[in-house]
Formats: C-alpha cells, sequence, structure tokens
C-alpha cells in the first residue's frame, strides 16, 4: 500500500506541466493538511514496532517528495524560459519601417534660392507688414484712388484705408522713408488677392527689388535681372518688353523663352513661346518724391516676381493649387 503511494505520487507529478499545478500537488503530498502529515499522524494507532517501520517509511518518502518536487520545479522553469525566448522572438531579418524626413517645401526653396542669388550681388533682405495701408499699397505708389491702374488688382480691403497687400512693392517707399541712397535690397513675402484658377491663388508670394543712387540707369536694370534669370533657369532667352506701371516709368515685362517646349509654342506659354516672369522699370519720380527724397537727385530700378510662377517653371507644375493642398505624394517630390 505504501510504495503505491509513491507510484501514485510520480504518475500525477509526471503528468504535470505548469507551476501552478506543481504548488497544488506539493500541498496535496506535503502540505500543513497533505497526505503524509495526514499518515504521520495515523501512527499513533500503530504498535511500537510498526509505528517504527511505518515512521521511517513515511519520513523517507517525505523526503523523496519534496526533491522529486524541486526537480520538477526547475525543470518546469526551464521549459517557460525557453517557452517565452521562443515567443517573444525577434525577426531582425524583417525589413524596416521608412520615417520620412519633412523638407523645404517647393515654392520656400525657390525664394532661399532667388534671396541667395541677389545676396551675393549686394542686396540685403527687407520686410513690410502684410496687411497694409491703402497710402502704401496704392497712394505712394503714384496709384491714387481714381486710377484705373487699381482696377489691375483685385484687392482684398480691411476697411476703406487699411487692404491685405497686393503686391510688395509698398515695402519700396517704406524702406526710402527710413533710409537715404544707396539703396539695394529686395523684399520678398506674402501678398493677397481676391484671385483663384490653374494660375492664380488668393495667397502667393512675391520678391520685390529695388537698387537706387545717384546713377542708376536702365543698363543697371537689365544687367541684374538678366544675371539673376541666368542663375536661376541656365542659359535660356530673354526679352524685354514695353509695359506699363504707374509707379515705374519706362516700364517693363521680362519674358523667358518657354522652357516646357523649348520656345516651340505649347499650351503653358499659349502658343508664343515666351513666359513673362518679372515686372520692371525705372522708379517713378512720384515715388521719389513721396519718399521724400530730394528731386532730380536719385536714380534708380524697381523689379517685382511671382514666386510660385516661378517655381512652377523650374519644376514644370502645370497648377498652382498644388503648392497649397499640402498633398505629402506631392510635396514628397522635392
Ligand atoms: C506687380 O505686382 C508689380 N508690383 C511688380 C513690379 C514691381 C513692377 C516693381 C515694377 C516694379 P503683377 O501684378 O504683374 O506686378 O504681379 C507680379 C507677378 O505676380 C506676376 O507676374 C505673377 O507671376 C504673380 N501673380 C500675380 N497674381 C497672382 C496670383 N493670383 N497668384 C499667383 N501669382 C500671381
Ligand atoms: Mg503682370
Amino acid at each position: 500500500m505504501q510504495e503505491n503511494l509513491k507510484q501514485v505520487f510520480l504518475n500525477e507529478i509526471n503528468s504535470i506541466n505548469s507551476l501552478q499545478e506543481l504548488i497544488n500537488l506539493k500541498a496535496k503530498y506535503i502540505g500543513k493538511k497533505g497526505i503524509i502529515k495526514e499518515k504521520l499522524k495515523n501512527l499513533a494507532d500503530l504498535s511500537l514496532e510498526e509505528r517504527r517501520l511505518q515512521g521511517k517509511f513515511l519520513n523517507e518518502l517525505k523526503d523523496f517528495i519534496e526533491e522529486t518536487i524541486k526537480n520538477k520545479e526547475e525543470e518546469l522553469k526551464q521549459k517557460e524560459i525557453l517557452e517565452s525566448i521562443k515567443k517573444d522572438f525577434i525577426d531582425i531579418t524583417l525589413p524596416g519601417k521608412n520615417f520620412y524626413f519633412g523638407g523645404s517645401h517647393p515654392v520656400n526653396k525657390t525664394l532661399l534660392e532667388i534671396i541667395d542669388i541677389f545676396r551675393e550681388l549686394g542686396f540685403t533682405v527687407e520686410e513690410g507688414p502684410e496687411v497694409e495701408l491703402d497710402y502704401y499699397n496704392f497712394e505712394a505708389l503714384n496709384i491714387p484712388k481714381d486710377h484705373p491702374a487699381r482696377d489691375m488688382q483685385d484687392t482684398f480691403y480691411i476697411s476703406e484705408d487699411v487692404v491685405l497687400r497686393t503686391h510688395t512693392s509698398p515695402v519700396q517707399v517704406r524702406v526710402m522713408e527710413k533710409k537715404k541712397p544707396p539703396l539695394r535690397f529686395i523684399s520678398p513675402g506674402k501678398v493677397y488677392r481676391c484671385d483663384s484658377d490653374i494660375s492664380h491663388t488668393p495667397m502667393f508670394h512675391q520678391v520685390e527689388g529695388l537698387m537706387v543712387d545717384e546713377d542708376v540707369s536702365f543698363s543697371h536694370l537689365k544687367g541684374v535681372l538678366v544675371y539673376f534669370l541666368k542663375r536661376l533657369f541656365g542659359d535660356i532667352p530673354i526679352r524685354f518688353r514695353p509695359s506699363f506701371f504707374p509707379f515705374t516709368e519706362p516700364s517693363t515685362e521680362i519674358d523667358i523663352g518657354c522652357i516646357i517646349c523649348n520656345s516651340k509654342g505649347c499650351r503653358v506659354c499659349k502658343g508664343t513661346g515666351w513666359l513673362e516672369v518679372l515686372g520692371a522699370g525705372m522708379v517713378h519720380p512720384n515715388v521719389f518724391k513721396f519718399a521724400g527724397y530730394e528731386e532730380g537727385k536719385y536714380t534708380g530700378f524697381a523689379f517685382g516676381m511671382g514666386v510660385e510662377r516661378l517655381t512652377m517653371l523650374k519644376y514644370r507644375i502645370d497648377d498652382i493649387r498644388l503648392f497649397f493642398e499640402n498633398d505629402i505624394r506631392f510635396l514628397r517630390q522635392f
């Protein structure tokens, strides 16, 4: 019967697979209310001889059970460790996840490139407010209230005297009010017009330029702007076309040979082979008067360009609105 007990225990422990089961088994056999304790209690009823034999046997069995459980515990712990290693296995041969870094917006890239070119030519950078007085946006640029040139620009009015600037030209007057010639600066920034189609947006960027001194001539204007365009676009055809702005006289618009069709004529250049990229001219004497400069003392040239326009040509983008939709698939290409 006692040999039988040992065998029953061995059968039980061999079928165990978890530490919890082992704890239960330990309590069942050698716990405070376990089988061995129970049997030891019963020894009192036996004869002295039997008590001695049984006592020895039970104590040996208890030691055997303790030892066996300890070994089993070790074995189960090892098994658990191996299993968790297998489960938490990290496959370092799997391809990694891609992280994308942010980049400059294409319009900003062009803007920085423009600034760099003019900086090399000795131009500084000036800024002016986007919410502008009617006075600086129009009046001081020789565009009086009833002047038809005000119709050329669809203006967002904040009040009768305050507008969202429609171009960067007001910075010309603001800087001239504060500084005396020689002046040589550009002024990049946002401008606003009530306008929206594939080549116009309500907000866009311009870069203004102004150079004023005692003997600045149209040939300076030509030299600076031809150099600038060749730096930005490479060796392309350039032409100066007579134009009109109230704040310059004479005025010109500058075209480059269409880089989409190599001047052959296409949809983008409307079949002409030419694309307008700059407005420019010699500063009108009235503008110097508004700036408070001594009459007849100075001459200068001014120019203005649309940065989105230049960016579209540089990267061959056919819809200006793509710049402002923030589609990550578009932006990642730059
Ligand atoms: C002007 O704004 C003049 N202030 C430029 C100037 C400065 C002339 C100094 C002489 C001396 P214009 O309205 O043509 O000119 O605008 C200049 C450029 O801004 C255009 O060639 C075009 O590229 C860009 N532009 C005009 N309207 C929009 C628009 N809604 N969206 C995007 N770009 C525009
Ligand atoms: Mg124009």
